[in-house]
């Protein structure tokens, strides 16, 4: 439940806000020492510095929690995921180990439809009870907003099993949970028929996507042996029909010119962009669009699969950061470790890293309330156990939190 009553954090060693653009600055936040936050009905009222903050006209009602000195960032936006799914694939983690990459897997029948026959075999209730488990992981990592897709169904009735299960999660959740349609791939049984499988995804899948609250994005898997970047456009343009915003992963093992194709359909965000060239980053970046990077996979595929962070930056793009958290190319659930890769191995800074799982990942969602703590925002936000906001980033695997804000209410940890 929200309080109506005012309530001040006080003690604030420092408060984090990022930037509503990230510009050409590696340094895209404001770090304020010794701050309050004056929150209500579950809403940002006053942030900023302490004595300016108590002046506030509701600060003189407010219940008062000092934070003894800790860091205080926004709640963190995981904006590219597919928590949502059944099964695990550990036996092509380890034959990746032993030299088999990703597509050698897929071509022998593993990957995606590995995780499409073991939704199949799961019942909604054992698929929702795993998903809860990682969306709660989640949430012990600062974790306020995540975006969960669909695309391990491959048909209509499968896709609905895997939305309907994403419905309940974020009916259950405190977090925000919000859903994306995604084409993944066309199933083996429909390779004669791609037509066929598109128009079904287009007239059938999409529109009961769409009629759901929750659902809010299509998203289009663009490389070689997913679709092409003309049924990649035919499928967004009907989204947009669907008042759903359209996003893409695109360029993640070649260069197939996804960003361009990004750019050209106005996509609220295109993710993976590991083989992007600087022609793609600068479309992107001309475009507005939202480069968000996934170092998840990365870290998990091995090779050289580390999207190039600095370049996108350096074109002008806002890079978002994100988890992409599935068994297949990125089993990952831990977004700050993913902050600290976009670091430590695609050139952005601690403050640009910062900005990309924050505010990043709400302009990849298009969401204005939150990913900043600015008057009026969401008062999502995550305490640091440490005075020092760059701890979120130091001790990958063992981030020190205090605890995390969701609409007002502190859960400490
Ligand atoms: O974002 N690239 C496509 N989809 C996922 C991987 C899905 C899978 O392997 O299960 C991704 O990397
Ligand atoms: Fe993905």
């Amino acid at each position: 439940m929200t309080s109506s009553v005012p309530h001040l954090f006080t003690e604030i060693g420092q408060l984090v806000q990022p930037h509503l653009s990230e510009g050409d600055t590696r340094t895209p936040l404001t770090v304020t020492p010794n701050a309050s936050l004056l929150l209500a009905d579950g809403r940002v009222v006053a942030a900023g510095d302490a004595d300016l903050v108590g002046t506030h006209p509701q600060a003189a009602a407010a219940t008062t929690t000092s934070l003894q000195g800790r860091a205080v960032v926004p709640g963190l936006v995981d904006s590219h995921t597919h928590l949502v799914f059944a099964g695990e694939r550990v036996n092509e983690f380890a034959m990746r180990t032993r030299g088999e990459t990703y597509e050698s897997i897929a071509a022998a029948g593993g990957g995606i439809v590995s995780s499409v026959a073991a939704l199949q075999d799961c019942s909604l209730e054992a698929l929702v009870a795993q998903s809860e488990r990682r969306l709660s992981h989640m949430q012990q990592l600062g974790v306020t907003t995540v975006e969960i897709k669909s695309g391990y169904g491959l048909s209509p009735d499968l896709e609905a099993k895997q939305l309907d299960a994403i419905e309940i999660l974020a009916s259950n959740s405190p977090l925000t949970v919000l859903g994306t349609v995604l084409a993944h791939v066309v199933p083996k049984t429909m390779r004669s028929r791609r037509e066929e499988y598109i128009e079904q995804f287009c007239e059938v899948v999409l529109p009961d996507a769409a009629r759901r609250e929750i659902v809010r994005y299509c998203d289009v898997f663009v490389e070689n042996g997913a679709f092409t970047p003309d049924e990649a456009t035919r499928i967004s343009n009907k989204a947009r029909e669907l008042k759903l915003e359209v996003k893409l992963h695109v360029d993640q093992l070649h260069d197939g010119s996804g960003a361009a194709l990004a750019a050209e359909l106005g996509a609220l965000s295109a993710d993976h962009l590991e083989k992007t060239n600087a022609e793609g980053a600068k479309a992107l970046a001309d475009a507005g669009v939202v480069a968000t990077i996934l170092p998840g996979c990365g870290l998990f595929l091995g090779g050289d699969n580390w999207p190039a962070g600095r370049p996108l930056r350096d074109a002008g793009c806002s890079v978002a950061v994100a988890t992409d958290c599935n068994p297949g190319s990125s089993m990952v659930l831990d977004l700050p470790l993913c902050g600290t890769l976009s670091a430590t191995q695609c050139g952005l800074s601690l403050e640009e890293a910062l900005w990309g799982i924050t505010r990043g990942g709400a302009m990849a969602l298009g969401l204005n309330d939150r990913g900043t703590l600015n008057p009026g925002e969401r008062a999502d936000f995550v305490v640091v156990d440490s005075s020092d906001w760059r701890k979120l980033f130091y001790t990958p695997g063992a981030t020190p939190l205090f605890g995390v804000g969701i609409a007002g209410n502190l859960i400490r940890f």
